[in-house]
């Protein structure tokens, strides 16, 4: 059992399900949602357990939207099956990251190429398409090149409020970029850099740097930054349940925001000692 969460609670790190550990936490609590689930393998993912949440959380299942979520889940499964099992997976989850999220808040979900844009249909259906913000691009450059085809080189990362008439969005907040054609801006201008736009060009973590944990999927801190600044205030609460490395409690705390994060793995959770050590570990 774990110790109950609420506002006034040190910045948490959670070892366990994240389907099992999220119920127990109150609803609306959360400004920033940033979720970096696996990439669907193609194997079953935990089938089992998403079907005794089917059972008692109709409404989650159900989608927002009812009905048609039902019909537009169903045409894409028939598309791809291998999509069918991850969905099941995350399905539930991302209901419960809408249930969690505050009504200015914002859930960021990245995801791999091949999957962003099933993802995009359903979660439109089950969110409504209103609640769709932005899809960014995180563009890199790095590692070997196919040359049977254009080498892909991109998250995607998809964007989604909780309330299109009330979300927390702050572009003024956000680290600038360099123009790539400073000549033909004021120096001024020039100096300032420019508001990022939906493409984001960032490096990987490098395998020498400052931030490298050893953690095979871990995110760079300058990609959940952006997030961040942008999508919360000082003060707020972010989570995220498919922690890894810990990279969003080592921004979040950066920032002067709160956090919660949850996973599965021992060897994550061991990664977050180090990389966290100010937090509760439960
Ligand atoms: C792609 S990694 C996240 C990497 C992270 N963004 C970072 O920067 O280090 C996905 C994480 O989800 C965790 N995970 C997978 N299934 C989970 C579950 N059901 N509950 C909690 N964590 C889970 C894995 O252990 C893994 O650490």
């Amino acid at each position: 059992m774990l110790p109950p969460w609420t506002p006034e609670s040190a910045d948490r790190v959670v070892h366990g399900d994240n389907l099992e550990i999220l119920p127990g936490l109150p609803d609306g609590a959360f400004t920033v949602v940033y979720l970096d689930p696996p990439f669907n393998t193609g194997r079953s993912q935990t089938r089992h357990e998403t079907h005794s949440v089917r059972g008692s959380r109709t409404g989650a299942v159900t989608g927002f939207k009812g009905v048609q979520y039902e019909r537009i889940r169903g045409d894409l499964m028939k598309y791809d099956d291998r999509f069918d099992d991850y969905w099941s997976f995350l399905e539930p989850r991302l209901a419960e990251a809408w249930r969690l999220l505050a009504d200015d808040g914002t859930l960021y979900l990245h995801l791999d190429y091949r999957e962003a844009h099933y993802a995009k249909v359903l979660l439109d259906a089950l969110f409504g398409r209103a609640s769709f913000l932005n899809e960014i691009i995180w563009a890199y450059d790095y590692g070997a090149k196919s040359r049977s085809h254009w080498p892909t080189k991109h998250d995607t990362i998809l964007v989604y409020v909780k309330d299109p008439a009330k979300y927390h969005f702050d572009s003024e907040a956000v680290d600038r970029e360099p123009y790539m054609a400073p000549g033909l801006v004021t120096p001024e201008k020039a100096a300032r850099g420019k508001l990022p736009t939906d493409v984001w060009w960032h490096t990987i973590v490098s395998p020498t740097g400052r931030e490298k944990t050893g953690y095979p999927t871990q995110k760079p801190e300058g990609v959940v930054r952006r997030i961040v600044q942008a999508s919360s205030r000082e003060g707020d609460w972010v989570l995220d349940f498919f922690a890894g490395s810990g990279t969003t409690g080592a921004v979040a705390a950066a920032l002067g925001r709160r956090f919660v994060l949850v996973d599965s793995n021992p060897e994550a959770i061991a990664v977050m000692q180090r990389r966290l050590p100010g937090a509760d570990f439960v």
